[in-house]
């Protein structure tokens, strides 16, 4: 059975009918959200339309300050848009992670991942054996009895992956989750990310500020523009299309819009 989740902003508007074929994974509908400054209103996102497909990739590139991480955090129900709504048509709640592992260093790796399975609702003894699992997955089995404080950067990373997926969500927000590692540490992890979500037909928001990042990890990649934040173009990557060429068309219309926005 499936569940339709609303969240709905002041002043509500309709949701759209969901006609015919699978419904998307999240379905943002003229989502705006604004922020009181002293007394003035804030708009950080403006009408934002979006859809994100059932086993889709999607990568949200914006310069810093944008309001990627807003995004995120609304369709994550950690905030309620100003306007507009959001659909989760699964159901269930959408897993973050985020750009600062944010795990507990005194813990261990595997009590870390057991803990959200916990949250879950996993009996207590099945956590031991998922959590490896979920460790194998992002290979990083030996590291169960480790504690957090003794991994590498991207070691932490893959822990925070493994936590991300063991709340078995229907939609991974990523926030800029790779942001802090070093290049190499990252394109090992891009490789190991596009295998878990092809093998597990995952549906992914990847937010960057990184252009080579989101043309390498996106099927299909949205720009979204500074303040307001709104999707200003967006790139389907298509096969047989050049990696170098979309990324250079990428960067030019992200160096234009930040051109655009530094002379307001
Ligand atoms: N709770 C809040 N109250 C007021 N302003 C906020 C709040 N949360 C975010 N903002 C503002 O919204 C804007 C967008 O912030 P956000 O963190 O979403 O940007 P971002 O694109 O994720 O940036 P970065 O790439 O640096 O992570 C910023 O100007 C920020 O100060
Ligand atoms: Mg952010």
């Amino acid at each position: 059975m499936s569940e339709t989740v609303l969240r709905a902003g002041a002043p509500a508007r309709p949701a759209l009918a969901l006609a015919g074929a699978e419904p998307p994974a999240v379905r943002l509908t003229r989502v705006s959200k604004w922020f009181d400054d002293g007394g003035r209103r804030r708009t950080v996102l403006d009408d934002i339309s979006l859809t994100l497909g059932r086993g889709e990739f999607l990568c949200v590139l914006g310069a810093s300050g944008c309001g990627k991480s807003t995004l995120l955090n609304l369709v994550a129900d950690l905030d309620r848009p100003s306007a507009g709504v959001i659909e989760v048509p699964g159901g269930r709640r959408a897993a973050l992670m985020f750009q600062d592992h944010a795990l507990f260093p005194w813990l261990t790796a595997g009590r870390n991942v057991e803990l959200a399975l916990r949250l879950r609702g996993v009996p207590r003894r099945e956590r031991p054996e998922e959590a490896r699992r979920l460790l194998d997955l992002v290979r990083l089995k030996d590291a169960y009895g480790r504690r957090v404080h003794e991994l590498s950067g991207g070691m932490r990373q893959r822990v925070a992956l493994a936590r991300a997926l063991a709340q078995d969500a229907d939609v991974l927000l990523m926030d800029e989750p790779f942001a802090a590692l070093d290049a190499i540490t990252r394109d090992v992890l891009h490789e190991e990310l596009t295998r878990i979500w092809s093998e597990n037909r995952l549906s992914v928001v990847f937010v960057t500020h990184n252009v080579r990042e989101a043309v390498r990890l996106g099927q299909r990649v949205v720009l979204l523009s500074s303040r307001p934040g709104r999707v200003v173009r967006e790139w389907t990557a298509r096969p047989g299309t050049s990696e170098a060429a979309l990324t250079d068309r990428v960067t030019e219309a992200l160096r234009e819009e930040i051109r655009r926005h530094g002379r307001r």
